[in-house]
């Protein structure tokens, strides 16, 4: 697969430094992935758009999944898994991250990261849905993501790695063969590298976070704009799945207007006995499934909704006073705080939650080395597509599987260049073209691209609903591009307008996606398509961006998941 030639409109780079890996991000998955290529003796460098600390793994709130309780095994958690993942999990792959899982937690542990133990010295394990055991380990009560950024950026602190903060990235740069070579950036700062730059590096994994910024509402801080998603289409890699965006069921209501990142009010409340109940008090969740309110995420979700729209309510609520004010306070203090700042005190009374965009369980698609269909451009975590999570995500399962494929990413690249003697190799990227490939969209864009998808593509979609979706976005890209043709103009770059650019690049292949999927499975729920066909659709949406910026549209087998073994387009779809 060769780069589209597409980049986004942006000076040319005034600086480069060089490297031997480039970790774009620095949640759980970038951070891991760093310390373990800086460990086995490449040159790292690690680039994030804000500070180290502040992407989505800061805000995870209940926990990380993996097979550490008594009577636990692997392949319970792996059942569990294929189980939420709703007949689209790679099993080879959840595999291994129920495997690979409980010594990489404990890797973590001894990279410096405090769990909650109980009084014996033994790991504190919570629920959450769709687990059939207590498996959830936690730090701080309810502030898991948290400890573990703590104890990874002080890791990369101490082992002296190179960083770049308040960096977004652009492109990727290539060589003549088409392989990774660096990439481009811009920096926000007042030292030596400032504007645009280039890291040149043969290896660049991408752990960018996710994309849910392009709902209006979202759990995701703002940072989390679809970046490394688009960089991937732009590069001409796979991406994955994007149509199954899993909505949080219990995000704090703040009002039907409320907009941007949401506060958060973890799965492990209901883990620990909080009931969901309607404005009456009925808790709606029995009989709708065994697990009740901790049936699986995109149940839940659906159950709610759906008893919103029979009262046409706004919300529904969270009952958890039974808990009483030690256990809110020692357990939950970060949700305590956030509610009470809000002016509800869970001590006392339900609090009022709707679902919110949460978790790309797509992206970019890869192989069980994180490899994607880029030769040396790889990715982890939530912007990567391995595979593991299906049509839903498993509650708890993204932080380890940030854990585990990073780990995988640095061995691969430490193999690779044991076995190829890459040693210090740099490649020269070819020389970018002088003109904008690619028109930027106003920074206003952002907010026009949140309401379409938000009415468009939210938790109940259907063809009219996408097709409109559709239309809209599409308005949006040929405006900016018959701009740029007819009169040269372009919005003027900056992190706004890139960001802008990126939102509608994500927006249009997850509706594309969304539309073409005319079933309803896992946290991808369609009005007019009510069932699950696995006859016609236990298969893969894979998109890639054509050099014209039309997608290309294909679908995968379930079972020939990774890129290895991909088969040849089965249905092709130009937009
Ligand atoms: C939560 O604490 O409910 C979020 C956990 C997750 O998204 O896996």
């Amino acid at each position: 697969m060769t780069s589209t030639g597409i980049r986004l409109h942006a000076p040319a780079p005034g600086w480069s430094i060089s490297a031997d890996v480039v970790v774009v991000g620095s949640g759980v998955a970038g951070l891991t992935a760093a310390l373990r290529c800086e460990a086995a003796g490449l040159r790292t460098v690690v680039v994030t758009k804000a500070r180290l600390d502040d992407g989505s793994t800061r805000w995870a709130q209940g926990g990380i999944a993996a097979a550490l309780g008594e009577g636990d095994t692997p392949d319970q958690h792996l059942d569990d898994t294929l189980v939420a993942g709703a007949g689209l999990c790679d099993a080879d792959a959840v595999r291994l991250l129920v495997t690979e899982g409980p010594d990489a937690v404990r890797r973590l542990i001894a990279t410096g990261a405090h769990f909650d133990e109980s009084s014996e010295g033994n790991l504190e394990l919570t629920r959450e849905g769709g687990h059939h055991r207590r498996r959830i380990a936690h730090a701080g009560g309810d502030a898991t993501g948290a400890e573990i950024s703590r104890a990874l950026v002080e890791a990369v602190r101490a082992r002296g790695l190179r960083t770049i903060e308040n960096a977004l990235v652009l492109d990727l740069l290539t060589d003549a063969d088409g392989r990774t070579a660096g990439v481009t950036l811009h920096v926000m700062g007042e030292g030596q590298h400032d504007g645009v730059g280039a890291v040149h590096a043969p290896h660049v994994v991408l752990a960018t976070g996710g994309m849910g910024q392009v709902f209006s509402a979202t759990t995701n801080p703002s940072v989390s704009t679809g970046d490394g998603v688009a960089l991937a289409l732009r590069a001409g890699a796979e991406v994955s799945d994007l149509e199954f965006v899993q909505f949080h069921p219990t995000v704090l209501f703040l009002g039907i207007d409320a907009e941007g990142q949401q506060p958060l009010v973890s799965e492990a409340v209901r883990g620990e006995g909080a009931h969901l109940v309607d404005a009456d008090g009925v808790r709606f969740m029995v009989g709708q499934h065994e697990l009740a309110e901790l049936a699986p995420r995109d149940i839940v979700a659906k159950g709610i909704t759906r008893r919103m729209l029979e009262q046409d309510a706004e919300n529904m609520f969270l009952d958890a006073r039974h808990f009483g004010a030690d256990m809110w306070e020692h357990r939950f203090p970060t949700i305590l705080a956030a509610c009470r700042a809000h002016g509800i005190d869970p001590v006392h009374e339900p609090i009022p939650i709707a679902p919110a965009a949460h978790y790309a369980s797509g992206g970019v698609r890869t192989d069980d080395h994180g490899r994607t269909t880029v030769p040396g451009l790889y990715a982890c975590g939530e912007v990567a597509c391995t595979g593991v999570h299906g049509a839903n995500r498993l509650a708890s399962n993204s932080l380890l599987e940030g854990l585990v494929y990073a780990e995988r990413i640095a061995a691969d690249i430490a193999d690779g260049r044991a076995e190829n003697g890459l040693h210090a190799r740099v490649p020269a990227p070819v020389p970018q073209p002088e003109q904008p490939a690619h028109p930027l969209l106003g920074a206003e864009a952002r907010f026009a691209i949140q309401r379409i998808m938000t009415e468009g593509a939210g938790v109940l979609r259907s063809a009219d609903s996408l097709d409109k979706a559709a239309d809209q976005l599409q308005r949006l890209h040929t405006e900016a591009r018959d701009a740029l043709a007819e009169n040269g103009k372009t919005a003027e770059p900056g992190v706004d307008t890139w960001e802008s650019t990126n939102l509608l690049c994500v927006a249009r292949v997850l509706v594309a996606a969304a539309r073409l999927r005319e079933e309803t499975r896992g946290c991808h729920w369609r009005e007019d398509h009510a069932e699950r066909d696995d006859a016609a659709w236990r298969r893969h949406i894979v998109v890639r961006l054509n050099p014209d910026r039309t997608l290309a549209v294909q679908t995968t087998d379930s079972a020939d998941f990774p890129p290895t073994r991909q088969q040849p387009a089965q249905r092709p779809q130009e937009q």
